[in-house]
């Protein structure tokens, strides 16, 4: 096929890998316009680098794209931002064609490295204020874990002022073939920033305080280009990515709620309507969402966004309705820890649920209101009701 690969600037070549029919990725995350791995190729006056790389099964299209430009053995540094398998994935057949090339990596990198590989590998580590000189052309690097992986880091290519981001500013946003950058024409604009927002939301929100932090490693940098390891490469608008990024990192001044219900025959769903009705006495924005009609992706992505959960269910069976453990089993103690969290719901003989739910709530690390708890014996009466509309209130206090 032939010229897969994209000049950027002179001697700077997007190489990498187009997925456009990824549909799901890291099991979590759905994506509608697939996806890009992306890699590339920095040329200096004495050596070569490749940053980043591809997944597993891509290895042929990276190769290819290399080879438009250069040959693979003469490849001296693989720099490896991050190591998760979708970009490290191509490591074993890409050192058979470039088999003088070192790596270079934080020193948790290096460690993954070696645990993927299971053998010898040339690497060199490196930490903050580290560079590379190309020959006219230097690499510094920045450490930036949690960003996603504790082995995450910025390559920054002070000359040209181009970052390598890794998943940071990355989106899962499948160019067209022959288009890799934001501001050429054929990008949706507005598919693109909710593809942005998604992939932050899914994959770098549970990181949001390193994020903070890495962005403020950023500071001081002039950054004419931003060269992300998925979707587009950034240049239409860099200043207004990287703030849009901070915003999206910064906790918000007031909380979101959801209260999440499955109700068979209407109890747990007035129940649910008193809670909501107490939080928004006190001023929370609060969503209501019946389990049993909801998209399971909307019931996911709102329970990230928010800040206050509320999940209510019958006991059926000595258990959870299964849509009300799935809110719980959607979340994870990174994104849940700190969230105010209270179980409810109507039972007919024993009332297991609310328990069950508060418990994996205390386990994913999220503050607890279930004291006492909100379970009502079949229909609930005006009282329950004005307890249900009083845990509201308490759910809204984060004292
Ligand atoms: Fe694109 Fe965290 O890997």
């Amino acid at each position: 096929m032939g010229r897969g690969s994209i000049e950027l600037r002179d001697g700077i070549h997007w190489v990498g890998a187009r997925d456009p029919e990824m549909r799901l990725f890291d099991l979590i995350m759905h994506t509608e316009h697939g996806t890009s791995y992306n890699a590339y190729l920095v040329r200096g006056s004495k050596h070569t680098a490749l940053i980043e790389m591809v997944k597993q099964g891509f290895e042929a299209s990276l190769l290819d794209n290399i080879r438009e430009v250069m040959e693979p053995r003469e490849i001296d540094f693989i720099v490896c931002n991050h190591t998760e398998p979708d970009h490290t994935g191509a490591l074993a057949a890409l050192l058979e064609a470039a088999p003088r090339a070192t790596l270079v990596a934080t020193g948790r990198g290096a460690h993954f490295l070696g645990e993927q590989q299971n053998r010898e590998l040339a690497i060199t580590k490196v930490k903050a204020g580290d560079s590379l000189d190309l020959g006219g052309r230097t690499l510094s690097f920045v450490p930036a874990p949690f960003l996603h992986w504790p082995d995450s880091m910025f390559t920054y290519l002070e000359e040209d002022h181009i970052l390598f981001s890794g998943d940071v500013f990355g989106a899962h946003f499948c160019p067209p073939p022959g288009v890799i950058t934001d501001d050429a024409p054929g990008i949706a604009t507005e598919a693109l920033h909710k593809a942005t927002r998604h992939y932050y939301l899914t994959i770098m929100a549970p990181f949001a305080g390193h994020l903070q932090k890495g962005l403020a490693k950023l500071d001081g940098l002039t950054l004419a280009m931003l060269c992300p390891s998925h979707g587009p490469v950034r240049r239409a608008d860099v200043q207004g990515l990287v703030e849009l990024h901070r915003d999206w990192a910064t906790p918000r001044s007031a909380p979101l709620a959801v209260v999440f219900y499955a109700s068979i025959y209407g109890h747990t769903k007035q129940l649910a309507e008193a809670v909501a009705r107490g939080l928004e006495e006190r001023g929370v924005p609060t969503t209501l969402l019946d389990l049993e009609s909801a998209d399971p992706w909307a019931v996911l992505h709102t329970s990230w966004e928010a800040d206050i959960i509320a999940v209510g269910s019958p006991t059926l069976n000595g258990g959870p309705a299964p849509h009300a453990a799935a809110v719980l089993a959607g979340l994870d103690p990174h994104r849940a820890k700190g969230k105010r969290f209270l179980a409810f719901g109507s039972y007919g003989w024993s009332g297991e649920a609310v328990s069950l739910l508060t418990e994996r709530a205390a386990a994913l690390k999220m503050t607890t209101i279930d004291s006492p708890p909100l379970r009502v014996i079949f229909a609930p009466t005006k009282e329950d009701l004005a307890q249900a509309t009083e845990a509201g209130h308490r759910l809204s206090d984060p004292s």
